[in-house]
């Protein structure tokens, strides 16, 4: 789960999916990073925290760190927050670019196409709110998609 800081969205698409993986008893590896390096080390945003806290998700644990290109070999699919991420990934993979694993994440949802989850990043506690049930609704999704065992 890729977005640009790794503190507002991508902590809650790990979070969220993770949450279904356990409700599934699927070892899938589940990181997020950001594009930017600009908060590397940092616990996810407060109110990232607060509105996977009040879903009954603990993201508090979770820690910043930077896209690498390794990522690339190391996940079968990447997601991008949105167009701009999925053009900062492609700039960091250089020579490791897999076209073929790197998707926007609301292009899982059917009846979306080729839009951005919003960032909430200086917003109130309703923007928060808004992010996380649109990832919510892409992980539901990905479950649907990626997931045999229903
Ligand atoms: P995110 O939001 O990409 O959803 O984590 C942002 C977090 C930090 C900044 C921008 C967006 N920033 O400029 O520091």
């Amino acid at each position: 789960m890729v977005c640009l800081g790794n503190i507002c969205r991508s902590p809650l698409a790990e979070g969220i999916l993770k949450e279904h993986c356990k409700k599934k008893n699927l070892n899938w590896v589940i990181e997020s990073a950001g594009t930017a390096g600009y908060h590397v080390g940092s616990a996810p945003h407060n109110q990232s925290q607060k509105v996977a806290l009040q879903h009954q998700i603990d993201i508090s644990e979770q820690r910043c760190r930077k896209f690498v290109k390794e990522d690339m070999d190391r996940f079968d699919l990447i997601f991008a927050m949105d167009h701009q991420n999925y053009i900062d990934i492609k700039q960091l993979s250089e020579e490791k670019w897999d076209t073929n694993k790197v998707k926007l994440i609301l292009n899982e949802v059917h009846s979306i196409k080729n839009k951005d989850v919003p960032d909430p990043w200086n917003g109130t506690d309703k923007d928060f709110l808004y992010t996380f049930q649109l990832l919510e609704i892409a992980c539901e999704s990905i479950m649907n998609n990626y997931c045999a065992f229903e």
